[in-house]
């Protein structure tokens, strides 16, 4: 039994319906269960073709919706209780977690389940650049490599859905391990970090995947481009190497799944940097529209964000990234995905042209 957190969202719902195509058990966990059949639903229309089968879940028995193959556990990572419901008899977890402020608790109690189950193996879902701390092009050390300025960056996201699209969203891990002390604020990915310290300290079989800014953060443009606002742009004219979600879900299957992970950290990208204003040109071109950015300084996107209801922390993380970001120092390119599964990565046009109608306006409408 494999068990998917995170089943709901983005990349956790592309990891369920992977594993469920393969068809081995595979539960999946989230707080609303009746979100799961509608999530891989849309994870099924939107894959990537030529991939694993995409075809719809079959009605279970379960619930009116769910497909019979994937059982679903209501789990919550701040109820422990649930957690250890949820890890009973699995060999196997995709960890991933999206605390609305930055903190590693909820890594910390899923690990300690899954150690206390006797779980075999852990994938966990981190970020690119995390640990590294603005301003000196070093990290904090927890990960091989740092400070060499070759596989770190930034790109996550807290997801406001406002919009703010690329880059934004970055933990800073102030209060808890490495990015405690003088300077705690200037650190990428702080929460990751120490989450990442606790699945290698497990004693599980682990795997960290550390993924470039998703194609999909631009999703959160919808609204603006449908009002033919300007997209906000945190970045400026830096380049990241933005990657299809899709390919970090595959890449996770594969490591859920297949030998000779154990041990390995894979900085995900995709095949090449491309920047905020370049995606906007991209999606304009596809959408049939212009589509503008405008550069949106600190105060103007702390109050954005503020706005959509992030925490103070979670505003400070993702100003901290995006400031990175901005820096140039999510320019990376690796070919962690091309070797590991066997093709070239997708670009972010293949990713746009795939999602034209998520983005809710016809082409030259
Ligand atoms: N966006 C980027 O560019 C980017 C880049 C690199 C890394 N990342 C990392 O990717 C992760 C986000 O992945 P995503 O975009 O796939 O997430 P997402 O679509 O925002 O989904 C978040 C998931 O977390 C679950 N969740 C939230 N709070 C929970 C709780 N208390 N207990 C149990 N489950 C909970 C939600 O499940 P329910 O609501 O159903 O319970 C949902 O399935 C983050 O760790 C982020 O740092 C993002």
């Amino acid at each position: 039994m494999i068990l998917v957190t995170g089943a709901s969202g983005t990349i956790g719902s592309s990891v369920l319906r992977l594993l469920r195509d393969r068809g081995g058990p595979v539960r999946a966990m989230t707080r609303t269960p009746a979100t799961i059949a509608a999530a891989i639903s849309r994870s099924a229309s939107a894959a990537i073709s030529g991939s694993a089968s995409g075809s719809a879940a079959a009605p279970g028995s379960g619930s009116a919706s769910t497909p019979s193959e994937v059982e679903v556990v209501r789990g919550d990572y701040d109820d422990p209780a649930s957690l250890r419901r949820a890890v009973t008899d699995v060999e196997a977890v995709f960890l991933l977690t999206a605390p609305a402020s930055p903190t590693p608790r909820h890594d910390l109690a899923l690990v300690e389940a899954a150690r206390a189950a006797g779980v075999a193996r852990i994938v966990k879902l981190s970020a690119i650049g995390t640990g590294e701390r603005l301003g000196t092009g070093e990290g904090f050390g927890a990960r091989e490599g740092f400070g060499t300025g070759e596989r770190f960056g930034t790109g996550e996201g807290f997801g406001t859905g406002e919009g703010l699209g690329t880059g934004e969203g970055f933990g800073t891990g102030e209060g808890f391990g490495a990015g405690e002390g003088a300077g705690a604020d200037q650190v990428v990915g702080g929460w990751h970090l120490r989450a990442e310290q606790a699945v290698r300290a497990s004693g599980l079989a682990w795997t960290l995947l550390s993924p470039s800014s998703f194609a999909s953060n631009t999703l959160g443009w919808a609204g603006a481009i449908a009002a033919g606002a300007p997209v906000p742009n945190l970045t400026g004219a830096a380049r990241q190497g933005v990657i299809d979600p899709r390919d970090v879900a595959e890449v996770a299957v594969a490591a859920l799944t297949s030998d000779g992970h154990a041990g390995r950290t894979y900085t995900l990208t995709g095949p090449a940097v491309i920047s905020v204003p370049e995606q906007a040109e991209v999606l304009a071109e596809l959408l049939g529209r212009p589509i503008d950015t405008v550069d949106l300084p600190d105060d103007a996107a702390r109050q954005r964000l503020t706005a959509a209801g992030l925490g103070p922390a979670a505003v400070r993380a993702t100003l901290v990234g995006s400031a990175w970001a901005r820096a140039g120092r999510n320019e990376i390119v690796t070919d962690d995905v091309p070797r590991i599964l066997g093709r070239p990565a997708g670009t972010f046009r293949a990713w746009a042209e795939d999602h034209r109608a998520d983005f809710g306006v016809s082409a030259g409408g």
